[in-house]
Formats: C-alpha cells, sequence, structure tokens
C-alpha cells in the first residue's frame, strides 16, 4: 500500500527568529514510518522540525514547518495514498502576522493575536474515499474515551489512537507508550505500556485488520 504519515510538531512563525511550537518528539510517527516501510509498504512521512531521522531508507520525508505547509503537502500526497495516519501535533492556532523585523523589547506587555489554523484530519475525513483508510491520534488529559470517540466522529476516522496525558511515561518524548485503539464500529483495544516501536506494530495491525476485509 502506499501510506502517508504526519509527525513532529508544527512551529508557527512570530517574526524572523521566534515561534509557537510544542513538545512533540515525533518518535511516534517515525516508528509507525519505519513500520509500516518494513512491513513493504511504499511510505510519504510528512514531518514537522524533529531531531530524529526515519531508520528505514524507503521512508520519502517531505519535511514542512507550520500548520499550513503541513496541510498543503498532506493535500498533495493524500489522493494517490491508500490512506493516512495523522500522528503530527499539529498547532490549533498561529499568528495573524509574521513580523518582518525581530520583536523588539519594549513597552509593557507584548500581545500576539493568533488565529485558527485548518485541522488537517478533518480536511482528509472530508476528501477520503471508501477505498482509503484515515487514522488519527486523541490525546486527552479528561474524559479520554468520550472526547476521542467524538474526534473520530468529527474528523470522519477509522480508528483513532488515544493517548492519555495521565498515563506515565506515555506521550511526549518518551520512548513508550501506552494506548487504547477505538474503531468507528464502538470496538475498544486497550494495549499495556510499550515501546514505541511495538506500538507502531499494534497500529500497523489494525491498518491490516480493516485494509483486508
Ligand atoms: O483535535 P485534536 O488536535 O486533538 O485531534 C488530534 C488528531 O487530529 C491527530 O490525529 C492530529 O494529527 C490531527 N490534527 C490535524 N490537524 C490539526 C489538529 C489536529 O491533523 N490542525
Amino acid at each position: 500500500m502506499k501510506i502517508l504519515i504526519t509527525a513532529g510538531p508544527t512551529y508557527e512563525r512570530i517574526d524572523p527568529v521566534r515561534f509557537i511550537g510544542n513538545y512533540s518528539s515525533g518518535k511516534m510517527g517515525y516508528a509507525i514510518a519505519d513500520a509500516c516501510a518494513d512491513a513493504g509498504h511504499e511510505v510519504t512521512l510528512v514531518s514537522g522540525p524533529v531531531q530524529i531521522k526515519p531508520v528505514n531508507p524507503n521512508v520519502m520525508v517531505v519535511k514542512v514547518e507550520s500548520a499550513a505547509q503541513m496541510l498543503d503537502a498532506v493535500m498533495k500526497y493524500f489522493p494517490a495514498a491508500d490512506g493516512a495516519v495523522l500522528c503530527a501535533a499539529v498547532a490549533d492556532f498561529t499568528p495573524i502576522s509574521v513580523a518582518d523585523k525581530k520583536i523588539k523589547r519594549e513597552g509593557d506587555n507584548l500581545v500576539i493575536e493568533l488565529k485558527p489554523t485548518a485541522d488537517i484530519a478533518a480536511t482528509v475525513g472530508k476528501a477520503k474515499k471508501d477505498n482509503q483508510f484515515l487514522v488519527g491520534f486523541a490525546l486527552e488529559t479528561n474524559d479520554e474515551e468520550a472526547h476521542a470517540i467524538d474526534k473520530m466522529r468529527r474528523k470522519n476516522l477509522d480508528f483513532i489512537v488515544l493517548n492519555s496525558l495521565n498515563d506515565k511515561e506515555a506521550c511526549f518524548g518518551y520512548d513508550t507508550n501506552k494506548i487504547t485503539i477505538i474503531r468507528n464500529t464502538g470496538e475498544m483495544k486497550r494495549f499495556p505500556l510499550k515501546s514505541k516501536k511495538l506500538v507502531a506494530l499494534d497500529i500497523l495491525n489494525e491498518i491490516n485488520s480493516i485494509c483486508i476485509k
């Protein structure tokens, strides 16, 4: 299959030297990209700024910085893909305008006005054909399952991978993750804490089970 994957954070520029970002390491998305490529799939990895590289040399990496650039790249590659796994921690807001010179320290408070970014998952969900699959992630702190199910429906996902910030050693920066996979059929699978490499294999198994109907 041709599989499109997003990973990492996005950086939203404030001025030539500053940005709004987040702590996403990209490790989960890169592990999924490697697992898919190791299984013989053709992988395009649209990645925000991260410090890591895929291990499998067959992964094609498309580097982007902002949410707008990530959306453009995803909409370019999705039509030819059999499906996508959207793992990136996309910024929800971006500055209304980017200062062309470094903002000086003067006056009291500095106000930076932000506008919402496009929801890439929801945009892909609308474009998705019956023969394409779409997988998303949810990172929640409270009412995890209810919020994840709501997200899966709103974004038209086939399944959503839920990770909770309440779990120790899961999520941002860690090499391990603890997930729950929720299918759009309502089926729910809880997995124990594992390395992100093994979590990637569980996600690939789930993709296989929806693609082999
Ligand atoms: O709504 P929320 O950001 O929690 O949804 C998370 C899921 O949506 C993830 O799969 C993430 O990659 C995707 N997403 C996206 N574009 C956004 C925000 C989230 O693709 N602007």
